[in-house]
């Protein structure tokens, strides 16, 4: 029975790995999160207590980090502070807990010759034009351009670099745009529900064109466990699943879906350098470990995710006055 470390389970991505791992396996987990304005402890709520610890604390953190690596086989590593739009208002904290995060992990790891995986974004790769006909791979080049993904490629270059200067048994996988449960509604997809839930207007940036490559959390979920079990070390793997959408058009479907005019939305300013276009060529996964998407039904993945949010107003409710505000206080509410 492997025993596992999980940082930044509370969160979005991690916790619905969690929630994978203790139903697909019989895995024992420990998480490590910070519970920032983005974790919440009751996203863990309803797992077997059993299997599952807990703890509080910050990756930054070498001591604790040590201790629960020097208890572990496994780590992977989700926590990060994850949205641009806060990278551009107040970039510090992406660079403390992005890179100096990682660093403690992966100093620590090496220490122990854990099996790390590394948890990163297609957004590394910079962006496509929406006509180029490539898609991002393995032997992409880095080029990133806000201080979120800035900082999200220079903590996969370091683990590229502990991998070759200390062995350390590492993979990488670069995602894709989750959607799902337990999404902060500061993103794109569950600020549109919530704001129509509240009575409110979905909000696109700029003219809506902008393209981002959508796929389920649970996909993704499967994919980073069968990286961690079965992935080459010192590999990348990208993970997509041929989910392409611009945002006016996954925008008018939520409205369909909410029973609302399909035009019932406001342009607002734009994120400043937005990235165009981001679409995944997840080749080497599919072929290499036989890795497959499940939940390859955008709308009817999307119907659920609407249902979720409407059953579950208690989870996010906490969240959407000062998410608003700090939108508003840029001109995007
Ligand atoms: P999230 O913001 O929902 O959750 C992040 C979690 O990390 C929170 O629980 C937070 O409390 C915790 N955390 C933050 N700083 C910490 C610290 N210093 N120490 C310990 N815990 C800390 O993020 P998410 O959307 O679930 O993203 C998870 C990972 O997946 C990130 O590494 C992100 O870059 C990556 N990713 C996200 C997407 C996406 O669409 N959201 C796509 C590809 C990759
Ligand atoms: P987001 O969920 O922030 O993810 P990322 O920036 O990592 O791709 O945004 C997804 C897309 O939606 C992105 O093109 C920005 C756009 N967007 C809006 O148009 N309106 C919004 O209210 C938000 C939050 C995002």
């Amino acid at each position: 029975m492997s025993r596992f470390l999980v940082t930044g389970a509370a969160g979005f991505i991690g916790s619905n790995f969690v929630r994978h791992l203790l139903t697909t396996t019989d895995a024992r987990v420990t998480v490590l999160d910070k519970l920032t304005y983005a974790g919440d402890r009751r996203t863990l709520d309803g797992l077997p207590d059993d299997r599952l610890t807990f703890v509080h604390g910050d990756i930054c953190d070498a001591e604790v980090v040590d201790r629960l690596v020097a208890a572990s086989d496994v780590v992977v590593h989700f926590a990060a502070e994850s949205h641009n739009d806060n990278s551009l208002s107040e970039p510090w904290p992406f660079v403390e807990t992005n890179i100096v995060g990682t660093y403690t992990l992966l100093e620590a790891v090496r220490r122990y010759d854990t099996r790390y995986h590394h948890i990163s974004t297609d957004e590394v790769f910079g962006d496509l034009e929406l006509d180029d006909p490539e898609r991002f791979s393995e032997d992409t080049p880095y080029n990133p351009s806000s201080p979120y993904s800035s900082t999200k490629a220079g903590s996969d270059l370091l683990v590229r670099a502990w991998v070759r200067s200390f062995g350390v048994r590492a993979t990488i996988s670069n995602c894709s745009n989750n959607y799902g449960p337990f999404q902060h509604v500061e993103k794109f997809i569950p600020r549109q529900i919530t704001n129509v839930l509240d009575g409110g207007r979905p909000k696109l940036y700029g003219q809506g064109r902008n393209v981002r490559d959508w796929i389920h959390v649970e996909d993704h979920s499967s994919a980073v466990l069968r990286i961690a079990e079965r992935g080459e070390i010192g590999a990348t793997y990208l993970i997509g699943a041929d989910g392409e959408q611009n945002n006016r058009d996954v925008v008018e479907l939520v409205l369909e879906l909410m029973g609302r005019p399909r035009d019932a939305y406001d342009l607002v300013t734009d994120r400043a350098g937005h990235d165009l276009r981001y679409a995944i060529d997840s080749t080497r996964l599919r072929t290499e470990l036989g890795w497959q998407p499940r939940f390859a039904d955008f709308r009817a993945g999307l119907a659920d995710t609407i249902d979720w949010y409407r059953a579950n107003e208690g989870w996010w409710r906490g969240q959407k006055a000062a998410t608003e505000a700090k939108y508003a206080a840029v001109g995007q509410a």
